[in-house]
């Protein structure tokens, strides 16, 4: 299915399937080590899951997304925490003061952008993050290039079997259309979108062939 994120169904399906144990976002908070001095921004930040896990220690956040039922759901849960700021803007046309942040995170939204987008996107935000700030991204990170992507099309598909388990049935049509039309990249494109914004990738954490999460610093 192609997710349309401004379809308040799509965002309220995709957020039945792809359903994520708040444990799973205390745990990136904890890789970010967040603490009470950061100042944190969610790029797509969806219904505000991680937020709230950054927000039991941050000082404050930002939540940046296109949806209006995801932020809307986001503004739900932190109608009463005024440190918390909810943004409808579209990745390309994020703009924030110099250094406003000491932690980022993204979380299986910036493979919505291609490779030059990427890169262009990190060149422009990369200022709002101070020097020595940590960038968390868990996307769709490939073992190959993405021009290489149906060679490797046959192993890919074996492995979505292993890692989805008995749930891949209903969320094959989902994860091939993301391959195929969205813009999951390899280890190469994703270190370059980095450099550009002036972070360097520190650690790669990899959970499968198509998924994991890269740690960057800004330098
Ligand atoms: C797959 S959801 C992930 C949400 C959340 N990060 C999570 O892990 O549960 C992707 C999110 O990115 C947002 N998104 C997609 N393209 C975007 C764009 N170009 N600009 C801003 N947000 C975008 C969608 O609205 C959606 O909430």
């Amino acid at each position: 299915m192609d997710w349309n994120w401004k379809d308040k169904d799509s965002a309220a399906q995709y957020n039945a399937l792809f359903a994520t144990p708040a444990d799973e976002f205390r745990a990136c908070a904890a890789r970010l080590r967040i603490g009470p001095g950061d100042i944190v921004l969610d790029l797509g930040c969806g219904d505000g899951a991680f937020l709230a896990a950054a927000m039991e220690k941050a000082a404050g956040a930002v939540g940046v997304d296109i949806s209006d039922a995801q932020l809307a759901a986001a503004a739900a849960r932190f109608k009463n925490d005024p440190r918390v700021e909810l943004r409808k803007t579209p990745f390309l046309e994020f703009n924030a003061p110099d250094d406003a942040f000491t932690r980022g995170f993204s979380r299986k939204a910036l493979h919505h952008l291609d490779d030059g987008q990427k890169a262009a996107f990190f060149a422009r935000a990369g200022r709002c993050f101070r020097r020595g700030a940590l960038f968390l991204l868990e996307d769709g990170i490939f073992d190959f290039e993405r021009e290489s992507l149906e060679d490797n099309w046959d192993a890919l598909i074996k492995d979505c079997e292993r890692y989805y388990g008995a749930g891949w049935d209903k969320k094959k049509a989902d994860v091939t259309f993301c391959f195929r039309k969205e813009f999951p990249a390899g280890i190469k494109a994703w270190t370059a979108a980095f450099e550009a914004g002036g972070f360097r990738v520190l650690v790669r954490e990899r959970r499968s062939s198509f998924y994991g999460s890269l740690l960057a610093e800004k330098l």
